[in-house]
């Protein structure tokens, strides 16, 4: 009886078709099933032979049998193509709110970081931040700082000379000249830069380093002015109260000059290797300005009167984080800068 061999059909071929694993099982289940040469076709043929109200009945069944089939594989289908996006969703899937690999913020270099921190302290001193070339003149490196030409700072040894003349400034003191030259006194300010000179590369010793100027020029300024001025640098940078001493130290353009030393903090001044046993630490030169120097800069030392320091920026971070190599901070090398 076609009837019983529609729903037999039926019955199997919805079941091969929940069971189908691929989208090719189940267009295989569709050709047998559904297809011209299929079985329903098959059984189609069969039916003309049926009386024609048993025809009916098994026209409908076939029918319905038809539909069934239809939308079970195309349910089916659906499934798969569910299936095989959320596994490609899964694969593909990207979390867009975690930060890039491979990728470390920078950070300032630590002579940066000095820096800034003691031109906030100066600006809030009433102090200008200024600047000035690298390549400057014999006038505002030497002569204007009252650097006779025969003083061994002049050496060819210490100084790069250009062959115009000019040369590559081997101190931040020309920075004084040129504030001294555009500003007229009372004057505060501080110059911080890179400085250059001629020497051979060692642990101590390199051809580029870092200075931070600072000078004052008023009415009646002191050596008290000075060391008021150098103890809150000294506080600011070391965060703590520091002694200081004045031992006398010559540059040209001070006078009276000095070398201002600090108390040793590690041993407090009872002798330790760091402070080389003497319980004191050479910190930086600076001393009352010359009155030559206010002079050729058109100022009248009769009227007004200044200090001037000279920090070792450079140094002042090898003494901060205990670097003995001073070639690791011009050297790029992010190992060292990544410590920052
Ligand atoms: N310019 C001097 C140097 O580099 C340092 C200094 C600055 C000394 C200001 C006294 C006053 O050696």
């Amino acid at each position: 009886m076609p009837e019983e061999k529609i729903r037999a059909l039926r019955e199997t071929a919805l079941a091969r078709i929940s069971a189908a694993r691929t989208v090719e099982e189940l267009e295989a289940i569709r050709v047998e099933a559904l297809g011209r040469k299929g079985e329903l076709a098959q059984i189609s043929k069969e039916m003309a032979k049926l009386a024609p109200e048993n025809r009916a009945r098994a026209g409908k069944l076939l029918n319905s049998a038809k539909d069934a089939l239809e939308e079970a594989l195309e349910l089916r289908k659906r499934e798969f193509e569910q299936a095989a996006l959320s596994a490609r969703l899964d694969a593909e899937w990207v979390d867009l709110t975690l930060p890039a690999p491979g990728l470390r913020p920078g950070s300032l270099h630590p002579i940066t970081q000095i820096q800034r921190e003691i031109e906030d302290l100066f600006v809030s001193l009433g102090f200008m931040v200024l600047d000035g070339p690298e390549v400057e003149t014999e006038y505002h490196n030497f002569d204007a700082l009252n650097i006779p030409s025969e003083h061994p700072a002049r050496d060819a040894q210490d100084t790069f000379w250009l062959t115009d003349g000019n040369l590559l400034r081997t101190h931040t003191s020309p920075v004084q000249v040129r504030g001294m030259e555009r500003f007229r006194p009372p004057l505060r300010m501080i110059a911080p830069g890179r400085v250059f000179r001629n020497e051979s590369v060692d642990a101590s010793h390199e051809h580029t380093f870092y200075q931070l100027e600072g000078m004052m020029i008023d009415r009646d300024v002191s050596v008290a002015h000075l060391l008021y001025f150098m103890k809150a640098l000294l506080r600011e940078i070391f965060r703590r109260e520091v002694t200081v001493r004045l031992r006398p130290g010559f540059f040209p353009f001070v006078e009276p000059g000095f070398e201002l030393d600090i108390q040793c903090f590690i041993c407090g001044g009872a002798g330790c290797p760091v402070c080389k046993h003497s319980g004191w630490v050479e910190l930086l030169p600076c001393g009352l300005v010359n009155p030559n120097v206010l002079r050729t800069s058109r100022i009248d030392p009769d009227t007004w009167s200044g200090f001037a320091f000279g920090l070792g920026l450079t140094r002042l971070v090898m003494m901060r984080y205990e670097i003995d190599d001073i070639r690791l901070l011009e050297s790029g090398d992010l190992r060292f800068l990544q410590q920052f």
